[in-house]
């Protein structure tokens, strides 16, 4: 077990709060931050050779840097500042036709679904999501519940490898094989992946791929990006029309060329991305991000006995990582999570999904047991008094 204390000192996390939600926006160690600050001063020292001549080739060596991470081609990424941009791109370059449909779970992120749905309507396409079954009994069972939501219209499948309300690693693995079996496009949002799950892009293989890189790899915030599959990279128009667009001076790639230089901007969160993979090599993060997952399995049960809550899905390196979802039932989430930060000074995400409600607690290597009895007393108090909180 490492020493929670040890990266409480290492974060810029107020000490004087229970900080039990990583999985919203992530957090900058300290080092990574100061190597932030230090791409801003090469920014202000020299904007023009920055931005116009020097930066994209930083961008380029912190995405080559980035695909050894995810084990991907360099030249099949971009950057982008979060996940929702990523997937703007996509969605609104899909070839998709009037009572075309995309297959989807009711588990996905709200902006997702925002997204999608946006682009269906103007396209008069369908985005069905199918109802998932819960709890989940296993990979099996979700994939079955999955599949009954497909049709002859299907056309692709986007789902997330974890999931943000209810905190579940789902089998992209096993349900992109069968979508290419089937002859669907694939499109993995991997918002809370990278650093938090295994990810191998080359052998999960997906059409389309976004994560995020200031949640659990601790980068800036800022800092994302979109994976496209080589077949896919000439059929994306850019999102932001800018220099790169019938580029003077092209580089090799087109899809970097479209989409990387949206005009002027600060990607000094970019060029941060290696400081936190040293962050991470030199803090044995392998070993850290499992007694993570070990603490977050360890409490699941107490806090679903607390709330008569069952795990929504088997308590395994599977379905869980770093991030758990406890079942509670309220009719005002924003008020219970704000009455947490205010009386307690617990930051926790109260959200709902559905007809569901879920306080889910992240853990991070600063995270201890005695934070998460802090917020067990908590909810344990606002069950007593019935205001805000009820049993699920
Ligand atoms: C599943 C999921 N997808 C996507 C996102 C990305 O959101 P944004 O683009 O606002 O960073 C999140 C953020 O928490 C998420 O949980």
């Amino acid at each position: 077990m490492h020493n929670p204390d040890k990266f409480k000192d290492l974060f810029l996390i107020d000490s004087e709060i229970t900080f039990l939600n990583f999985g919203s926006f992530g957090a900058c160690p300290k080092p990574v931050f100061e190597e932030y600050q230090n791409w801003q001063l090469v920014l202000e020292r020299e904007p023009v050779q920055f931005i116009a001549f020097d930066g994209l080739q930083r961008v380029r060596n912190a995405l080559k840097i980035l695909s050894d991470f995810i084990h991907c081609d360099p030249m099949d990424l971009v950057f982008t500042p979060n996940p929702t941009f990523a997937f703007n791109i996509v969605a609104a370059n899909l070839d998709l036709k009037p009572g075309d449909e995309i297959l989807t779970t009711d588990m996905e992120y709200g902006a997702m679904d925002r997204t999608w749905e946006f682009y269906c309507s103007k396209k008069g396409a369908k985005y069905i999501k199918q109802p998932i079954e819960l709890p989940i009994l296993s990979e099996e069972h979700f994939l079955d519940s999955f599949w009954k939501g497909v049709t002859e219209k299907t056309r692709a499948v986007f789902i997330s490898h974890i999931t943000s309300a209810t905190a579940l690693k789902l089998p992209v693995d096993s349900l992109c094989k069968e979508a290419k079996r089937r002859g669907l496009i694939t499109i993995v949002d991997g918002a809370h992946v990278p650093a938090h799950a295994a990810l191998n892009i080359t052998e999960l293989d997906p059409d389309f791929y976004t994560g995020a890189c200031h949640k659990w790899m601790m980068a800036p915030k800022g800092c994302s990006f979109l994976y496209a599959k080589k077949e896919f990279q000439d059929s994306l128009e850019p999102l932001i029309v800018s220099w790169g667009y019938k580029s003077d001076n092209p580089t090799d790639s087109r899809f970097f060329d479209y989409h990387q230089f949206n005009g002027t901007r600060d990607f000094s969160a970019y060029l941060t991305l290696p400081a936190s993979i040293d962050f991470m090599k030199g803090n044995n993060w392998n070993e850290v991000a499992k007694s993570c997952r070990d603490l977050v399995r360890e409490n699941a049960m107490r806090f679903c006995e607390l709330t008569d809550g069952i795990p929504l899905a088997p308590l395994d390196d599977n379905f869980h990582g770093q991030m758990f979802a406890i079942p509670i039932r309220t009719s005002d989430p924003m008020a219970l999570q704000r009455k947490l930060f205010l009386d307690d000074r617990i930051e926790v995400p109260v959200t709902r999904q559905g007809s569901r409600t879920f306080v889910r607690y992240s853990i991070q290597a600063f995270n201890s047991q005695a934070e998460l009895d802090l917020l067990y007393n908590a909810l344990h108090r606002e069950l007593k008094s019935g205001e805000l909180a009820s049993k699920a």
